[in-house]
């Protein structure tokens, strides 16, 4: 009892803090309910995706697109760490998406590259219906995650409300046909939200397409770019499997972009 009361009496107030916080922060969506807030809260939300996950490889075999040498090497790295999720940068282009005042629950939405459930199950959390999720990538698990190319698409024109592709344009060698395709799909008015990462010094192809590239190769089809943020960071390059050791400063891009359409022609390749 001793021990007891000074644990009860120090953890009380900070779990209570805690509790209300969660309970009134502002949320990309702020329609949500208890139910979603609650599994929002940071244990029930990975509970919930690891026994989703755990259910889907169990019961599952994963199926893959054949892609070629080039593309090889950020596609092994990728389903290697098929059960991994960055749940902070999926939430930065949720807060993008919700400045566009667009509504998530009305909205059709291709989540490009989410390598497993996690980000879609975080979209539904955040107020998108789940029958409005779509999702593609160059493997799959899950019967949500349709097994496809994002350079070449299925999905006939204007499709979708947004489009979003986090972290996965460094990891397409032809990433001005992916953007075309995504305008493509995107309604007029639509949105894409892109997000980017790259190596600044580090001759590695995966890291080193800055946003303004990828924008300037896409220059006919945008109608506005209402975001843009730039977020230098320093990674560790042995986590992140580029060097044996040190740290190396990254820029770490975010945009959301209206799309409009009728392109002009003779539009720029990055
Ligand atoms: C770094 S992960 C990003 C995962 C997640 N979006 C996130 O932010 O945590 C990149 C993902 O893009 C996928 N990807 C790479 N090239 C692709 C392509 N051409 N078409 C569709 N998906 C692709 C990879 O398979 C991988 O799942």
């Amino acid at each position: 009892m001793q021990l007891v009361k000074p644990i009860v009496k120090r953890c009380l107030p900070y779990e209570l803090i805690n509790a209300l916080w969660w309970l009134l922060r502002p949320e990309p969506s702020n329609t949500l309910g208890f139910w979603r807030l609650l599994l929002l809260k940071r244990y029930p939300f990975r509970f919930l995706v690891q026994l989703r996950l755990l259910y889907l490889e169990l019961t599952r075999k994963p199926v893959f697109l054949a892609v070629s040498e080039e593309e090889r090497k950020g596609f092994d790295r990728n389903f290697r760490y098929r059960h991994r999720f960055g749940r902070q940068r999926v939430e930065r282009w949720l807060r993008v998406c919700a400045a566009s005042n667009k509504s998530f629950r009305d909205s059709r939405l291709l989540i490009i590259g989410p390598r497993n459930e996690a980000e879609l199950i975080l979209a539904w959390l955040h107020g998108f219906r789940w029958d409005n999720i779509f999702a593609i990538d160059l493997f799959s698990v899950s019967p949500k995650i349709a097994v496809m190319n994002a350079e070449r698409m299925d999905f006939p024109d204007d499709s979708f409300d947004i489009v979003v592709a986090c972290a996965v344009l460094p990891y397409i060698p032809n990433a001005s046909d992916a953007l075309r395709e995504m305008a493509r799909i995107c309604r007029p008015g639509g949105i894409l939200l892109l997000r980017n990462s790259y190596y600044e010094r580090l001759p590695n192809p995966y890291f080193s397409r800055p946003m303004d590239r990828y924008l300037g190769s896409m220059e006919a089809y945008l109608d506005y770019v209402f975001f843009r943020e730039k977020e230098p960071i320093e990674i560790d390059l042995r986590k992140a499997g580029i060097a044996d050791s040190g740290t190396a400063p990254v820029l770490v891009e975010y945009a959301g972009v209206y799309i409009k359409k009728q392109p002009k022609e003779g539009v720029a390749k990055c």
